[in-house]
């Protein structure tokens, strides 16, 4: 098995929070995700993960975001079977293998192309399943994408690190280039991003953090073909049933105060 050595910093190197999380979660008997492709990510990666200090509340807090993702996927190919996948800045996600689309799907991972090249050495290829290595933001890697197919559009832990009028023309670039669609991603207010500014895991990879969503019909007024369905809970009360005391105050506030509702939350839209 070749060990992977990784030189990746800043935004980049939060993928690797992410991957840790879910890889523990996925080493639980009663794993949520049941990502092994995760897992055996980690174990080939020479990186010294500790430094991340990701803990078992934190990676149970992305298998739930991560699962929740998947189950609307899994729901948007099922209803659409020509579907076309658009993965914004995967990282090391492996949200291809958990889903594992139905031929007839196409699926686009886009990363910037050290961590595609990363990807490329970790996972294994397969029909219909396209990397793009490219910044989400430079506008060309759109032409790699069919325009007329239903389009179901996911970002996990991507929008805090665009600049703030970057995502906005990025997804007006995408809802303009694709007939129709959904997207899904996770977007944090101003106090959200304060908050993630103070985590130990982001502190350790120097990631900066930009653009707020304060209220997910400001989306709606700058791209008009976008229109916003509601927010996606995530957390199930048999999930957050097994976070530790204080995540479990955590989204215990989180539930009651509107303003922490803000805090992080996963916003769904159709076009
Ligand atoms: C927190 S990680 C999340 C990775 C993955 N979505 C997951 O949930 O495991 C953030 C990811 O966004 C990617 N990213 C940030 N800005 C990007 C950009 N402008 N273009 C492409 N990818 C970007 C990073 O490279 C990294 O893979």
């Amino acid at each position: 098995m070749a060990v992977e050595k990784v030189d990746l910093t800043g935004a980049r190197e939060t993928l690797l929070m992410t991957l840790y999380g879910k890889a523990l979660e996925s080493r639980l008997p009663n794993s949520l995700l049941q990502d092994h492709f995760a897992d055996e990510a980690v174990r080939r990666i020479d990186y010294d993960f500790s430094r991340l200090k990701v803990d078992g509340n934190l990676g149970l807090g992305f298998a739930i975001r991560a699962k929740t993702l998947d189950v609307r996927v899994r729901d948007f190919l099922a209803r659409y079977p020509d579907a076309i996948v658009l993965h914004l800045g995967c990282g090391l996600d492996t949200r291809i293998f958990r889903v594992d689309p139905p031929k007839g799907i196409d699926w686009f991972d886009v990363d910037y192309p050290d961590v595609v090249a990363l990807r490329r050495r970790l996972y294994p290829c397969r029909d219909q399943y396209h990397l793009i290595a490219s910044s989400v933001t430079e506008p060309g890697w759109l032409a790699e994408v069919p325009r007329n197919r239903p389009a179901m559009i996911v970002a996990e832990g991507l929008t805090p690190y665009l600049a703030a009028d970057e995502g906005p023309r990025l997804f007006a670039r995408l809802v303009s280039h694709l007939a129709g669609g959904e997207l899904m991603f996770d977007a944090y207010s101003r106090f959200g991003l304060k908050l993630m500014r103070l985590s130990p895991a982001l502190k350790a990879t120097g990631a900066e953090v930009h653009w707020a969503i304060e209220d997910p019909r400001e989306l709606e007024r700058a791209i008009p073909k976008l229109r916003f369905i509601g927010e996606v809970p995530s957390y199930k009360p048999e999930q957050g049933a097994r976070l530790g005391w204080s995540a479990r105050l955590f989204v215990g506030l989180w539930r009651l105060i509107p303003a922490m509702r803000k805090v992080g939350r996963l916003l769904r839209y159709r076009f």
